[in-house]
């Protein structure tokens, strides 16, 4: 099973993904924690996306599009995968299409819906070095502008599903489960 999952900074992408992965014994593919890795490294990628990161842009479709690449092709991820927070961009989606062989097709592309401000509170309460009040306002702008566009082009494939991400984790999981049938 191919899954994407979907949705503005904070609204659990990360929490269900994993729960998912777990669930499913599918890799879980964080384009943010890949870049953190490569920050950490101080690698070429990593030099490149650190300025951006901590502004709250996007990083260049060419670097994020490489990672999943060289990710994706990796054996444990030929039974399937569960992307999270890739693609954050039109150009990224089409990337995406362009990687997949027929087998690889995205089944899923769960919409995480939240309210903007109860989640401002939630990613102060969490604290990563990116949870601070200017550089989420930057998450939120990149995402309204850039990422949202993927709606439209989601729900035409009618792979699109929204859940209800204000609610407890754990009710959460439960609808993602009725929604992919497991
Ligand atoms: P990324 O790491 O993807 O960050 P994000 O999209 O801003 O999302 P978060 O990881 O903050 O939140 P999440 O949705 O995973 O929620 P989580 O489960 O953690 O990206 C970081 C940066 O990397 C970007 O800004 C960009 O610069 C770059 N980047 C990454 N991918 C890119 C791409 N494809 N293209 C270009 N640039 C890219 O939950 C958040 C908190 O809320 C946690 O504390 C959690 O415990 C809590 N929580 C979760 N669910 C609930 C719930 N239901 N109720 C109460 N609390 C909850
Ligand atoms: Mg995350």
């Amino acid at each position: 099973m191919q899954i994407i999952l979907f949705g503005p900074p904070g609204c659990g992408k990360g929490t269900q993904a994993s729960f998912i992965a777990g669930a499913l014994s599918i890799p879980h593919l964080s384009t943010g924690d890949m870049l953190r890795s490569a920050v950490s490294a101080k690698s070429e990628i990593g030099l490149k996306a650190k300025e951006i990161m901590e502004s709250g842009g996007l990083v260049s479709d060419e670097i994020v599009l490489s990672i999943v690449k060289e990710r994706i092709s990796n054996n444990d991820s030929k039974k399937g995968f569960i992307l999270d927070g890739f693609p954050r961009t039109i150009n990224q989606a089409e990337g995406l299409d362009l990687l997949l062989n027929k087998s690889q097709k995205i089944d899923f592309v769960l919409r995480i819906k939240v309210d903007e401000e109860d989640i401002i509170k939630r990613l102060i309460a969490r604290g990563r070095s990116d949870d601070k009040p200017e550089i989420i306002k930057n998450r939120f702008k990149s995402y309204n502008s850039e990422t949202q566009p993927l709606i439209p082009f989601y729900e035409e494939k009618k792979i699109l599903f929204n859940i209800d991400g204000m609610q407890e984790v754990e009710k959460v999981f439960i609808d993602i489960k009725k929604v992919i049938g497991v």
